[in-house]
């Protein structure tokens, strides 16, 4: 386990073995969800390589500092989402190195999730938020103002939610009287809405997930991140991702199909057209990585969570490079 910056990452010696194993012990990787640290701390740890840490929130510049100070010129932040990756390597001198690694590992961090103001939490009281970015639409606003219909359309596309009219008509309903303002209020006004007995997971979950989702447009972003692994990786490099639900997961393994060069993509809207039946990433792990008992046990957030990794071949990008700009 890794004690430094008292997060426990998830999959992490799973991702550090692979490291290992396609032998990445020197060049750049980026950690494209930086969070508290963990993966970008392990990696400076273990291995020669540089690492550029990328993450949209701003609260965990004070992570970022502290790795700086300790790694020095073998670490590099930026405050950026990824669909601002891309332009970042473009523009600096960065895309000169050897880009061996990208790792994403989705989803909210701990430090999101178990602090009150930023609203995440269905199990915490605090204000209807949302944002990674701390700019932009907060659920707040669309709790209180889009019509039954989009809620309903939100919480389907996103959070698979069978109850998806129930959920925004209470919604609704409920807003008539006083708007929604805090998480519990919203989380409690979703349980109600939705039939049946109480849960082993929360009734409130989808919804939550659906609302992050779209707060956070996070099906483009994930695109984005991936079309940039494609481009930037070199020759042998590999794509680790971690995904916490079946959402995420699906657009991995999509844009994975899409490079192979077989099929064109039938759930994304953000991949670009394609004008090569080359393969740009040999697929290593055919089934995804799950956590072990043991770390499950240590970790109960990892229960979730599902490792893809790619290699990428020498073909240059299946994609038409402009449209994916
Ligand atoms: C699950 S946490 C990562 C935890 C990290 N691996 C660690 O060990 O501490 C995910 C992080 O990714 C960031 N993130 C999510 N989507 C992003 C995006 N589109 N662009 C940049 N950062 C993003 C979140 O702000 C969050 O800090």
């Amino acid at each position: 386990m890794n004690n430094f910056l008292e997060h426990v990452p998830v999959l992490l010696d799973e991702i550090l073995e692979n490291l290992r194993k396609f032998k990445i012990t020197d060049g750049v990787i980026i950690d494209a969800t930086f969070g508290l640290g963990g993966y970008s701390n392990a990696i400076l740890e273990n291995t020669n390589c540089e690492v550029y840490g990328f993450d949209r929130d701003p609260e965990v510049l004070k992570y970022a500092n502290r790795l700086k100070e300790k790694y020095k010129k073998r670490f590099n932040f930026f405050q950026k989402r990824f669909s601002e990756i891309d332009h970042m390597l473009s523009k600096q001198n960065y895309s000169k190195k050897k880009i061996k690694g990208m790792i994403f590992d989705l989803g909210v961090s701990n430090l999101q999730l178990t602090k009150k103001s930023r609203g995440f939490s269905f199990k915490l009281d605090g204000p209807l938020d949302m944002r990674m970015s701390k700019k932009g639409i907060k659920a707040l606003d669309i709790i209180n103002n889009y019509s039954a219909e989009k809620l309903a359309d939100i919480i389907y596309k996103f959070g698979d939610e069978v109850f998806s009219r129930r959920v925004a008509r209470h919604i609704v309903k409920s807003r008539e009287i006083n708007p929604i303002t805090s998480t519990l209020e919203l989380a409690e006004i979703i349980r109600k809405a939705i039939p049946g007995k109480k849960k082993k997971i929360d009734k409130a979950t989808k919804t939550f997930q659906a609302i992050r989702m779209f707060i956070n447009n996070e099906i483009y972003e994930l695109n984005k991140g991936l079309i940039v692994s494609e481009k930037f990786l070199s020759h042998e490099g590999i794509l680790c991702v971690v995904s916490f639900h079946s959402k995420e997961d699906k657009i991995v393994k999509d844009f994975l199909n899409v490079c192979q060069g077989k099929s064109k993509s039938f759930i994304s809207k953000f991949l670009p057209p394609i004008q090569s039946s080359n393969k740009s990433f040999e697929i290593i792990t055919k089934k995804p990585i799950l956590p072990s008992n043991e770390e499950i046990e240590i970790n109960y957030k990892a229960r979730s969570a599902k490792l893809r990794i790619a290699k990428r071949t020498e073909f240059s990008s299946v994609f038409n490079r402009e449209a994916a700009a």
